[in-house]
């Protein structure tokens, strides 16, 4: 949530920041901001409510010369979007000015504290906060940048990634990260460094990134080494790694949205996720981190799944996965919820945390906490070098490249795909998977890219019907077993982007209470493969059409029964049941994205949302 970039070198600085907001925007869309230190050493801020588009708008004819600036996208937490609230954020004397994407907790006190030494405040925003209480610092104890910077820090309860600058030293720009993400670029000959949320901003001029460490902070010269310390000057050899994004996978290309190009990508994204992790004869799973780590794995008595949203929903999948193939219990549990019930959970557990972005505030605090109490934590996720990955035992990407589109449609998938590597390597070590059974699932896990091609290609009976649904205020969505954690993504992802209110359920709860809400107007989502619990499913719709409600169902090629009965069906190739969810789920993103289109909404940016929940 909020996206922060900030550039120092030789190049017109506006040109990378606009650019850079751009490419973070699905982080936060309500306002944007950036400032510039021009030729003369003259300090100039633009700002805007809304996108970066109106950012650009409301600047067109002005200069923005400059090599030194930072700028923000932002999600709002503490006051409403607009102007006043956009970053950056001044200090009393003008003279320093702050990017921040996290939440300062303890703003309110500090706030107070500063009004009553005589400060004042323009903004309804703790970053406010922040940035005056820097100055307050410097100049109470007559400290530098870096030093009034970290003796703030030292107040700050909460999370936070900065970029300061102070006009009066434009060749400097002080950086510090605690528990949101943080990546410095680093340019030819040191002579331009970038600092972004992530690297997409950066993958256009270099490969050489820092992702700074938690609770550090970094003075970027131009020309000169970074220095990189704790609050307490301890000071940290920067790991430069390279970059493995390219410019290809940050791009639109032809699509009209994110959205479309990240379904579209699913048949060569989990091929890709499956890379070099099965063996040529198709006999094994290779996943090194069970391979090290699996003496640990096999001795754990339970399995928490810690997981949000769509996440969470491959989590439920997980779960089926793990005790079907592994015989270990598994819970599955929202990471929100998790780290404030007072878990019980301890060494003899082992943590999956799922995170496409790596980011999300609430699994990584959910990690942080399972750590502290001796448990071992593995990491599902696909932000190479975010926090979370960072934070655990060991894991595996699941490297399906930059997912930018708000709504998770690859990376649903390529969680699905790494779960089921997880649990067919898991219980091949522990002996509870029979080597038919375990060849079976590997034999057809290799056939999954090629049957969601077909299943995409089929998209024209899933458009069809979305022009019917468009004005639909409701829906349901229904599925049992391995179905069911589908039929909630399903709902989450129409109601994310299309605005329309949906729920999943499991298709034998209905006649414990949601049947009463079946009539002819309700569309009733059923997926319902030939798999499973087929003749049940088949039942479940019988009741719903004795309602008179609208049947659509999802059907394997090799379905006769349903397709008599259900209003409209979707065809999509036969697969065995615990690989449903890799093609099922995929006529669910398409419906819900022709339904958001028809309606005029923006797919990439729905309302209210952003990529990346760095707060709580
Ligand atoms: C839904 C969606 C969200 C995320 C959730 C967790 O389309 O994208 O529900 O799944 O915010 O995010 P990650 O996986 O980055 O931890």
């Amino acid at each position: 949530m909020c996206g922060i970039v900030s550039y120092i070198g030789y190049r017109p600085a506006y040109d990378v920041l606009i650019k850079g907001l751009k490419r973070l925007e699905y982080r936060g869309y309500d306002s944007a901001g950036l400032a510039l230190i021009d030729n003369q050493g003259k300090l100039n801020i633009y700002k805007a409510k809304g996108r970066v588009s109106d950012l650009e708008n409301t600047i067109k004819n002005q200069d923005c010369i400059g090599t030194v600036g930072i700028a923000h996208t932002r999600w709002a937490t503490h006051g409403e979007p607009s102007v006043k609230n956009a970053h950056p954020h001044c200090s009393q004397s003008g003279h320093l000015t702050l990017i921040h994407n996290g939440i300062i907790e303890n703003y309110t006190s500090i706030k107070q504290h500063l009004l009553e030494k005589g400060f004042t405040f323009k903004s309804d925003t703790d970053t406010e906060v922040l940035v005056q209480l820097i100055e307050y610092k410097m100049l109470t104890y007559d400290l530098d940048l870096v030093e009034g910077t970290k003796s703030a820090l030292k107040h700050v309860i909460g999370a936070y990634a900065i970029v300061v600058l102070d006009d009066r030293n434009p060749s400097q720009l002080v950086a510090a990260r605690k528990s949101s993400p943080l990546v410095i670029g680093i340019g030819e000959g040191q002579e331009e460094y970038f600092l972004a949320s992530d690297v997409t901003p950066i993958v256009e001029y270099t490969d050489q990134v820092i992702y700074l460490d938690d609770e550090r902070i970094a003075v970027i010269e131009r020309g000169k080494d970074l220095y990189i310390s704790d609050l307490e000057n301890h000071r940290q050899i920067p790991d430069i790694q390279r970059i493995d994004v390219e410019l290809g996978q940050i791009e639109k290309g032809n699509y009209s949205h994110y959205m479309l190009k990240e379904i579209t990508e699913q048949p060569r994204v989990i091929a890709d996720c499956m890379r070099g992790r099965i063996s040529p004869d198709r006999k094994h799973i290779i996943l090194s981190a069970v391979i090290d780590y699996g003496y640990l794995l096999v001795k754990a008595k339970r399995i928490i799944i810690v997981a949000c949203g769509t996440s969470w929903h491959a989590g439920l999948i997980g779960k089926q996965l793990i005790e079907e193939f592994c015989r270990i219990p598994v819970m599955v549990e929202y990471a929100s919820e998790f780290r404030y019930s007072n878990p019980v959970v301890g060494p003899d557990d082992v943590v999956i945390a799922i995170s496409q972005s790596g980011e999300t505030a609430d699994t990584l605090a959910a990690v942080e906490l399972a750590k502290e109490k001796g448990a071992f934590i593995f990491g599902i996720c696909n932000a190479v070098g975010s926090s979370i990955p960072r934070a655990t035992n060991t894991g595996c990407y699941i490297h399906v490249g930059p997912e930018i589109g708000v709504a998770s449609t690859k990376a649903f998938t390529g969680q699905v795909t790494v779960l089921t590597m997880f649990a067919l390597a898991l219980g091949e070590k522990l002996g509870a998977l029979d080597q038919a059974k375990y060849e079976e699932v590997i034999a057809e896990l290799v056939t999954i890219p090629e049957k969601m091609k077909q299943t995409i290609e089929r998209n024209e009976v899933v458009k069809k019907l979305s022009y019917v649904f468009t004005y639909a205020r409701n829906f349901i969505y229904l599925g049992r077993g391995y179905a069911y954690p589908v039929a909630l993504e399903g709902a989450l992802k129409l109601k994310e982007i299309s605005y329309i209110h949906a729920e999943g359920y499991p298709a034998a709860e209905m006649k414990h209470g949601p049947i009463a809400l079946i009539d002819k107007e309700m569309p009733v989502v059923c997926i319902a493969t030939s798999n499973g619990q087929y003749e049940k499913v088949i039942s479940n719709i019988q009741e719903i059409k004795a309602r008179d409600g609208r049947v659509i169902a999802i059907v394997s090629d090799s379905d006769t029964q349903i397709r008599k009965i259900a209003d409209d069906v979707i065809d999509i190739p036969s697969t065995i049941e615990c690989l449903d969810p890799l093609l099922t789920v995929i006529p669910l993103q398409i419906l819900s994205y022709y339904v958001a289109v028809l309606k005029g909404l923006d797919v990439d940016m729905p309302r209210n949302l952003a990529k990346s929940v760095t707060v709580e």
